[in-house]
């Protein structure tokens, strides 16, 4: 019975006969003359994958024999055939790097990496060729990972609750200790390593009560036989910590940066937590953000705070990830010039250099909150000394908890592939956070996984689309989302034509789907508070924790220009201040966040803005309901389990979409007092 536990990572038959014999003159000894823990994992890996696809047992030899050899080496390995495949391609590697080569004399594939990573990373690109069914014939490919840091961040609480979880209980914890058995733990590591993510947080970055003592010896041991499995894959683990430590932890009374008993007690913890987890990658910070502690209870600033945890990290090699989530979450709607997409530029902005080099700022995508739709960041790029890290949310908090269908790559494509013009044309976000603009030390992408102990992990089978995407695009971010969709629809559901077809353009499509009936044209929220699942126009706008789209009975959106509203656009690199300042340039899909309109406003697409909202919300339905009968066109086609999971949440999309139709326009209607040029039902 296939519940979707082994993701990607299925290894089924293969349905071409011509390429399973062509494996099979390929994969008959298996051959790795030198030893190590990542290593032992690669070798493992392969003679899993293909006993699994080939129901064939690889043979292991230290030596290449005369044909049929798969090659497992790094630059120390001292093999002929090596040297000779790997020619001059080594100096193109980095540490991670891999090359992937056919030898078609001797029949022989070869998987190089610089170092063993590289070799991991390499055979599961090798496993995923054969998966897919790829010849291997020519295959000649170089390969190296464009981000440094590919993290992800759990927001699991140690009761076993996800923060923001839609896939069930954590993984690592219940009850206020660690899970009893680790063996998921390790096959989640090999689903992450299998898409190269290579560093990750367990705990939540609200580090409540309990979580606090994770750096203590009470639960260090723990950590570390966690960091023991994830080190096997080339992951890293990381922990967030309370800002606060020192006074929960210490009993120093304070937390004050620039104390000396402050600083004296971090870096004795520091050391106490390297002496069990050699390798600890470092800590993940939100202070000052949601009634978190932080340095401006002291009167002190980001850098202090960071500055501070990272002088104690540095003698190890650890590093910093302070996030810029601070903001006002308490503003008065009286005040027009209070703009939460403001905050992360207004406070950190002008710290530009005061970073010490193992601190990165972790900058969420845009301003606000991992909406469907909003502004990118102008954080990015706009801090040439200061490293710099991208976080997304994989975990579909305001994209449909992983009861909708929303694939999120192609969103993530158009946020890295932005312009920012932080050195003229040609400085996209991509370009910032690989760290080759302004050659920061540190830098990459994080983001907040979606994973839990549901048996798919990941709630939504579909929705595992969405983290495998993730780790590859991460890797590199000029993959397309099409090869990316490609990959992960033929390893997870096979490589049926129709098939393929059909999920392809489902996740294709999900995004805008989602987007059409929820809230309109950038403007974000309209959920309900607390839980932010379903609609609620006013959920939040009449709240304490405001977040508003200013919708009254002339119009809606937020004024953030320069000219007359928070002056938002003008935290942007000129191009874009300009291009997002006008009306006139401003694009449709984030009108209403840049601007406060009217109703009968005329977009560029030729509709009012009030069109525009009914049209949009009874298209979403539509296309809603024919998302799930394309699904339904796939039974027989797709095992049952897996197929009658999925047709379950796309009938709750179908049938939810309906009700954020109708409250939206509903209360739009009313508002406006316009009527629907269609004259459909609106309530
Ligand atoms: C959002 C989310 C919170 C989370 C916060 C953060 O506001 O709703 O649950 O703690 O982001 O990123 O810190």
């Amino acid at each position: 019975e296939n519940t979707g536990y082994e993701g990607w990572l299925r290894f089924s038959k293969l349905t071409n006969a011509n390429l399973e014999a062509e494996y099979r003159t390929f994969f008959k000894r298996l051959v790795m003359s030198e030893e190590s823990e990542i290593l032992g994992t690669a070798k493992e890996e392969l003679v899993k994958g293909i006993q699994a696809i080939l129901d064939t047992s690889l043979e292991c030899s230290d030596q290449a024999g005369q044909a049929s050899n798969i090659i497992l080496a790094t630059q120390n390995t001292k093999i002929d055939l090596v040297t000779t495949l790997v020619g001059d391609h080594s100096s193109q590697l980095n540490e991670e790097g891999y090359i992937l080569k056919t030898d078609k004399e001797t029949h022989s594939v070869l998987v190089y990496g610089k170092t063993d990573k590289g070799v991991l990373y390499g055979v599961f690109h090798l496993l995923r060729l054969v998966q897919t069914e790829v010849s291997l014939v020519d295959i000649e490919i170089v390969e190296n990972p464009k981000n440094q840091l590919r993290m992800l961040n759990h927001w699991d609480n140690m009761d076993g609750s996800i923060e923001r979880g839609y896939a069930g209980k954590s993984i690592f914890f219940e009850d206020n200790r660690f899970v009893e058995d680790f063996s998921r733990i390790k096959d989640y590591a090999r689903l992450l390593a299998s898409i190269g993510i290579n560093g990750t947080t367990i705990n939540n970055v609200n580090v409540h009560e309990v979580e606090t003592n994770l750096i203590t010896e009470e639960f260090l041991p723990d950590v570390a036989r966690v960091a023991d499995i994830f080190r096997a894959y080339g992951i890293k683990l990381f922990l967030s910590v309370n800002y606060a430590s020192t006074i929960q932890l210490g009993g120093l009374g304070t937390a004050d940066p620039l104390d000396e008993n402050v600083r004296h007690w971090w870096k004795e913890k520091a050391k106490e937590i390297y002496s069990y987890i050699p390798d600890f990658g470092g800590v993940v910070v939100k202070a000052d953000s949601e009634h978190r502690p932080g340095p401006f209870t002291y009167g002190r600033n980001h850098a202090d705070g960071s500055n501070m945890l990272a002088e104690a990290l540095e003698p190890f090699d650890g590093i910093v990830l302070w996030r810029c989530f601070v903001y006002n979450c308490l503003q008065d709607w009286r005040d027009r010039s209070i703009d939460r997409a403001r905050a992360a530029y207004d406070h950190f902005k002008p710290l530009d250099g005061q970073f010490k080099d193992n601190v990165l700022l972790q900058i969420k995508n845009g301003p606000m909150d991992f909406q469907v739709r909003e502004g990118v960041s102008p954080l990015f790029g706009a801090m040439p000394s200061t490293n710099q890290i991208l976080e997304f949310q994989i975990t579909q908090e305001y994209t449909g908890q992983q009861r909708h269908l929303c694939y999120l790559i192609p969103q993530w494509k158009e946020i890295l592939d932005f312009e920012t013009y932080a050195k003229g044309e040609g400085s996209p976000v991509k370009s910032v956070v690989d760290g080759s603009m302004y050659e920061y030390k540190y830098s990459g992408i994080t983001a907040v996984v979606n994973v839990g102990n549901d048996m798919n992990w990941t709630g939504h089978t579909l929705a595992q689309a969405n983290l495998y995407g993730y780790g590859r695009l991460i890797w590199n971010p000029d993959l397309s989302t099409e090869e990316i969709t490609n990959e992960w629809v033929k390893a997870t559901f096979g490589v049926d034509p129709q098939v393929v077809e059909t999920v392809t353009e489902m996740l294709l499509k999900s995004w805008s789907i989602y987007e059409k009936y929820t809230s309109p044209l950038g403007v974000g929220w309209m959920v309900n508070p607390n839980h932010h699942y379903g609609p609620n126009v006013d959920g939040y706008e009449y709240d304490r924790w405001g977040t508003y789209h200013f919708a009254d009975l002339q119009g809606i959106g937020v004024d953030r220009t320069v000219a007359t509203g928070t002056g938002y656009t003008g935290q942007y690199f000129p191009e874009n201040t300009s291009f997002y300042e006008s009306i006139e340039t401003c694009p449709d899909e984030l009108l209403l966040f840049f601007h406060h309109v009217p109703y009968t406003h005329q977009l560029k697409s030729g509709v009012s803005v009030i069109q525009h909202i009914y049209n949009t919300h009874f298209e979403g339905v539509e296309e809603a309901e024919e998302l799930k009968n394309r699904w339904l066109a796939l039974e027989g086609k797709v095992d049952d389990v897996r197929f009658r999971h999925v047709l379950a949440r796309q009938e709750e999309q179908a049938e939810h979409s309906k009700e954020w139709r109708d409250i939206i326009n509903t209360y739009f209607y009313r508002k406006s007092g316009i009527a629907d040029e269609l004259n459909r039902t609106i309530y």
